[in-house]
């Protein structure tokens, strides 16, 4: 079996039945891997279990069955080794933005001086545009701000992994545009292995390496796992020229609008939830129909394709 750097085996997660009621199987029979230095996105409707699954990589939620494997080592609780952004920005509201980045760090690396903790803060303060907001309390952020201190402070602690919970879901358009522009330039800088949940799929497009879709619970599974194939400096502003954005686009959508439901309740002929389909759409010509592609990735595809992009307008 290979061993990924973090590796989920047959997750499943069941809430006993009120008054004599069935159980309720939100999700069982997850199984991903994640690779370092990674961006792996997860899709799926509201309910699936995708922030379940969040918690329990978390340490802050325990699995019905299965187990999660991180860097040889199984999970068993919260750690320092996993940095959590949460929807909200769970800050604490006494603290000013420094401080309230400072405290992980000093939990980090309890042997630092004070002032070697101040420099490594406000350095990753700076990386989010937050340098001139150092002394500021919450209260006195934009919503956009206090979850620049989030990501921050997850960053900070220089997290084996990342994991983040729709953290730009409260934000209006425009100020996500500008911190998922932050996010991918210090991701692409740092290498960091990051787990996201997103339902935006212009998001998890510009971000992700691979997308993990999540069919409708209860019995939720892994459906598929869609590798984006675009080259991987990509840019808010140009990415949509690339003829792969719209295929895996459609691809994305026609699987939350249509094919989402299929895998519910009951188990799908020819489709083993231990090694859900990998596949490329961005490569494939019939935009709508998944190709099955087990050969690894080439460097660059970005120009090979013969584009005829179709756009969708589902929305979601
Ligand atoms: N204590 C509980 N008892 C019974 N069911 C629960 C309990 N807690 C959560 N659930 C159910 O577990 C399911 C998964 O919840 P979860 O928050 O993981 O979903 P999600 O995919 O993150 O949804 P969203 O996209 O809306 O955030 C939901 O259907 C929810 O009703
Ligand atoms: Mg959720």
């Amino acid at each position: 079996m290979t061993q990924h750097f973090l590796q989920v085996e047959g997750l499943a997660k069941r809430f006993p039945g009120a008054r004599g009621k069935d159980d309720l199987t939100v999700f069982e029979n997850i199984h991903f891997g994640i690779e370092k230095g990674e961006f792996a996105c997860i899709i799926g409707h509201s309910g699936c279990g995708k922030t379940t699954i969040l918690n329990v990589l978390a340490g802050l939620d325990q699995a019905s069955d299965g187990v999660v494997i991180m860097d040889g080592k199984e999970i068993s609780g919260p750690s320092l080794d996993r940095g959590v952004v949460f929807q909200g920005h769970a800050l604490l509201p006494w603290l000013s933005t420094l401080k309230n980045v400072e405290f992980g760090v000093r939990s980090r690396w309890p042997g630092w001086s004070a002032k070697e903790v101040e420099a490594h803060s406000t350095r990753y303060l700076e990386m989010v545009g937050l340098g001139q907001a150092l002394h500021k309390k919450p209260s006195e952020l934009s919503g956009g701000m206090k979850q620049r201190v989030g990501i921050a402070r997850a960053f900070a602690i220089q997290p084996k992994m990342l994991l983040l919970d729709e953290p730009f879901g409260a934000l209006d358009a425009l100020t996500r545009g500008t911190i998922q522009d932050e996010l991918l330039s210090i991701v692409q800088a740092t290498h960091q292995t990051v787990f996201m949940i997103t339902h935006d799929v212009d998001e998890a497009i510009l971000l992700a390496d691979k997308i993990l879709l999540m069919s409708n619970g209860p019995y939720a599974r892994i459906a598929e796992i869609v590798e984006v194939t675009m080259p991987r400096d990509r840019t808010r502003s140009t990415i949509h020229h690339d003829p792969q954005y719209y295929r895996i686009r459609n691809h994305l959508v026609d699987f939350l609008v249509n094919r989402s439901a299929d895998y519910a309740g009951a188990s799908l002929e020819g489709h083993d939830p231990r090694h859900p389909p990998v596949v490329r759409p961005g490569l494939g010509g019939g935009g709508q129909v998944a190709q099955v592609v087990e050969l690894p990735r080439p460097a660059h595809q970005g120009d090979k394709l013969s584009p005829k992009p179709s756009v969708s307008h589902a929305s979601l």
